[in-house]
């Protein structure tokens, strides 16, 4: 069993600090190091699962990493969402009471057969008719099985469409309960807003089409899964609280003419835990106001490109044995990754102190989500050391937003 503490015990793991400038000060490292707050997943997980009115599946996608796993299982998690056979495996051998769920659309026939045989899953996600063919074979036409139609909904105000690879039309999708339960097995009905979902309304109009889909399968639901999406706050984007996500998809369930023995999941993995690590690197060089640092888009940074979400951002000075934190007097900036390639460049405006210089080294927070668990070895720089830190989640602030939108707003 994972400890209430979590212990971090993996060789890439160098130790605890007060906070990431006591770490600089400690180590002054030459390498990217993520500081780790386990206390913030734990409080964010049981928030989460406090309030959230069904099972809360973590989607391991997100971020994989045993100590983030650990610290979500010590606040409550005990469903992860997994899309492979390496991600079952890893959740199985660390948190031997938790659940996995197969939930990714197109699966390998041997995955099937060992997550079914092996790891004791028993619910599968699909959107095309020979997926359902390749589980039901594959899992020897077992009816313990539970068979989850993913419906593919509009994009609405997502950073990340997740609708345009994955997804049955409604009509399908009815198609698919239809002949799922007609072959004896129990249903459910799964799709994803999107990432980063700006509006709660999206979760209300899928659960319409959701209806819809209901109205025309005629079967009873045993699982309504509204999947993952929810927002974190990066510069310039606040998004509405929790509560105002819950009422949305309070109201859209209200629609579905579900059995009293249903039940209601959610897949959050950016939401539970963005928050849970800052990212600490180093400036290398500085041409006027291009910062070339340690990490990139080939390592943990690529959301800052393709995602275009500014992270929260803040200078550490070493000056002797002290780490200051530079907190005024602030410039635009723009990043350069550290390998070769043109592509592993960032655009600001990213607002940091103004004599930010070689040597110092930024902070980046929010850097818990989809940043660990995306990197490269790519030109020979890999990201791998990670410390525990002990203060609160570096969060977005005003001071943050761009000199030049802070001066467009005041005019
Ligand atoms: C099927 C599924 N569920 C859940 C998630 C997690 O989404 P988010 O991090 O936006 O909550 C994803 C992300 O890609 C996904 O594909």
């Amino acid at each position: 069993m994972p400890l209430e503490n979590t212990t971090f015990d993996q060789a890439h793991h160098t130790g605890s600090y007060p906070d990431a400038a006591a770490m600089v000060a400690a180590l002054m490292p030459e390498q990217p190091v993520y500081c780790v707050r386990p206390h913030v997943l734990r409080g964010t997980a049981r928030r989460f699962v406090d309030a959230f009115p069904g099972s809360v599946l973590y989607a391991v996608k997100c971020n994989a990493e045993p100590m983030f796993l650990d610290a979500l299982h010590a606040g409550g998690i005990r469903h992860f969402d997994t899309a492979s056979l390496p991600e079952i495996s890893a959740v199985a051998e660390r948190l031997p009471d938790a659940s996995c769920y197969f939930m990714h659309p197109v699966k390998q026939r041997g995955a099937i057969r060992a997550a079914y045989d092996d790891h004791g899953v028993r619910h599968f996600v699909v959107d095309h008719p020979d997926e359902l063919a390749k589980i039901m074979t594959e899992t020897g036409y077992s009816r313990d099985v539970v068979i989850i139609v993913r419906l593919a909904t509009a994009r609405g105000a997502a950073v990340y469409d997740l609708g345009g690879k994955f997804g049955a039309s409604p009509r399908q999708a009815a198609e698919l309960l239809e002949t799922a339960h007609g072959a004896g097995y129990r249903v459910g009905l799964s799709f994803h807003v999107g990432s980063q979902c700006m509006t709660p309304g999206s979760y209300t109009a899928a659960l319409r089409l959701a209806a819809h889909v209901v109205e025309l399968a005629r079967v009873p639901l045993s699982v309504v899964d509204i999947g993952g999406g929810f927002p974190v706050a990066y510069v310039g984007l606040t998004p509405p609280p929790l509560d105002d996500y819950l009422e949305a998809i309070a109201a859209g369930l209200s629609q579905i003419d579900l059995p009293g023995d249903h039940e209601v999941w959610c897949e959050p993995g950016r939401a539970l835990v963005a928050a849970g690590a800052s990212l600490v690197v180093r400036v290398e060089l500085r041409k006027d106001n291009f910062l070339y640092i340690n990490d990139g888009v080939y390592g943990s940074l690529s959301d800052l490109k393709y995602a275009g979400l500014r992270f929260p951002m803040r200078v550490l000075r070493p000056e002797g044995s002290r780490v200051e934190v530079l907190a005024d007097d602030f410039g635009d900036f723009s990043l350069f990754g550290p390998t070769c390639d043109p592509v592993d460049v960032m655009e600001g405006p990213y607002r940091l102190a103004a004599d930010v210089r070689e040597g110092d080294y930024i902070e980046i927070g929010q850097a818990g989500a989809y940043t660990i668990e995306l990197r490269t070895d790519f030109n020979g720089f890999y990201p791998d050391r990670f410390v525990e830190v002990e203060d609160d989640a570096f969060l977005p602030s005003d001071e943050m937003e761009p000199c030049q939108r802070l001066s467009q707003a005041a005019e």
